[in-house]
């Protein structure tokens, strides 16, 4: 995929937020408590290398990633703090982990096995570093039985070239005001937490969620992801507990301007009709951007005017309706801030009925990320 630099369609990352969003939660931290940034997809599509040497800068413990090309990818960029990935990876990709020096999370015994059994494990790099997810109600990835967990912990314990680092889960709805599951889970944890044979350096749930509304939840790592980034777990449902920066603005310029005359139809499928003769103007993002064809509808800021996307979002181009002429080059918002107005993540994920996480994570890989 090629980057479009020559495009002015850019998505530019203000470090300063970034660092205010991290500062916030290094404040609120207890005693024994660290941040490990999230920085999985792309570091939610503001560039997973740039976020991580950010975050490295402010204080952060170390970095969580998805999976091992993730995680390769911060090591070959010379990153050096742990970096715990978060999926299950294919057993026999144990020997590179190690190799990296990552974290890994053993979700099942027959994994554990696999790993064990596999002869190209070292002895004398340092032992792989291993985190055992516990499923208590998420059901995608991780121990449900206490007995597998039990003696799996026994296996670890018993092999040299493997270390039991951390056990850890993530809840279902810690972004959600009714705390009655959050719960179940958070005492199903302490089940499987009193169980294990020995304690590990670390025992963590909490993600943004979890470190924001349910404080009282012990868990020496916060995984700290969406909030990182700046925005609410919770969408607009939950209040933010204290002030977060969102880093991200996406922004593009008119590239072309015309006058419709009443009656003349835009995009394909002709789906929308000028009542009157009105200003268009077209800009250079579309579906492969992420810019989401149910954006139909949505708005986009001019001048600190809200302008309606007209017609179908097409893959590379997308066109809106002008309050006046505007000329080519006139800059648009289309997440962010512009002449005092704004257009936020969660309001494009209020008209897509999904999450801010979704619509961050689709910005394509042809947009520019630009750091200030
Ligand atoms: C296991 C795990 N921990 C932490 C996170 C970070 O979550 P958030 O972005 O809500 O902070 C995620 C995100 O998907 C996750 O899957």
């Amino acid at each position: 995929m090629v980057t479009s630099w020559n495009r002015p369609t850019t998505l530019t990352v203000n470090k300063k937020a970034i660092q205010f969003n991290i500062e916030q939660e290094l404040k609120r931290l207890q005693p024994g408590q660290e941040v490990f940034a999230v920085v999985k997809a792309n570091g939610y599509g503001h560039g997973a290398i740039e976020i991580a040497k950010l975050a490295l800068e402010e204080g952060v413990s170390g970095f969580c990633v998805s999976n091992i090309d993730e995680a390769i990818e911060l090591r070959e960029a010379g990153i050096l703090l742990p970096i715990l990935i978060l999926g299950v990876i294919t057993p026999s990709l144990a020997p590179l982990a190690q190799q990296y020096d990552l974290t890994v999370a053993v979700a099942s015994k027959e994994w554990l096995t696999e790993v064990i059994a596999n002869d190209e494990l070292d002895t004398i790099r340092a032992p792989l570093k291993l985190h055992l997810k516990i499923d208590t109600g998420m059901h995608r990835i991780g121990f449900y039985d206490v007995e597998d967990f039990v003696t799996s912990v026994e296996l670890v314990e018993s092999q040299p070239r493997l270390i039991y680092e951390g056990v850890f889960t993530h809840f279902a709805t810690a972004d959600e005001a009714d705390d009655t599951y959050f719960s179940q889970q958070a005492q199903c944890f302490n089940q499987f937490i009193e169980k294990s044979p020995v304690k590990p350096k670390y025992i963590h749930c909490a993600n943004s969620a979890t470190a924001f509304w349910h404080q009282a939840c012990p868990s020496n790592i916060i995984r700290l992801g969406i909030g990182l980034y700046g925005l609410n777990p919770s969408g607009k449902a939950l209040d933010m507990p204290f002030e977060l920066q969102p880093a991200a603005s996406l922004t593009t310029e008119l590239v072309f301007v015309k006058e419709l005359q009443a009656g003349d139809k835009v995009s394909y499928g002709a789906t929308y009709e000028a009542k009157s003769n009105e200003w268009l103007g077209t800009l250079p993002i579309g579906y492969a951007d992420g810019w989401n064809r149910h954006l139909q509808g949505f708005k986009v800021l001019v001048d600190g005017q809200f302008c309606e996307i007209v017609g179908r979002v097409c893959m590379d181009q997308c066109m809106i309706r002008l309050p006046k002429h505007y000329p080519v080059g006139t800059p648009v918002t289309l997440i962010g801030e512009n002449s005092g107005q704004v257009i936020t993540a969660d309001d494009v994920a209020e008209h897509l009925q999904t999450i801010s996480y979704e619509v961050l994570c689709d910005i394509g890989a042809r947009i520019p990320r630009r750091y200030v």
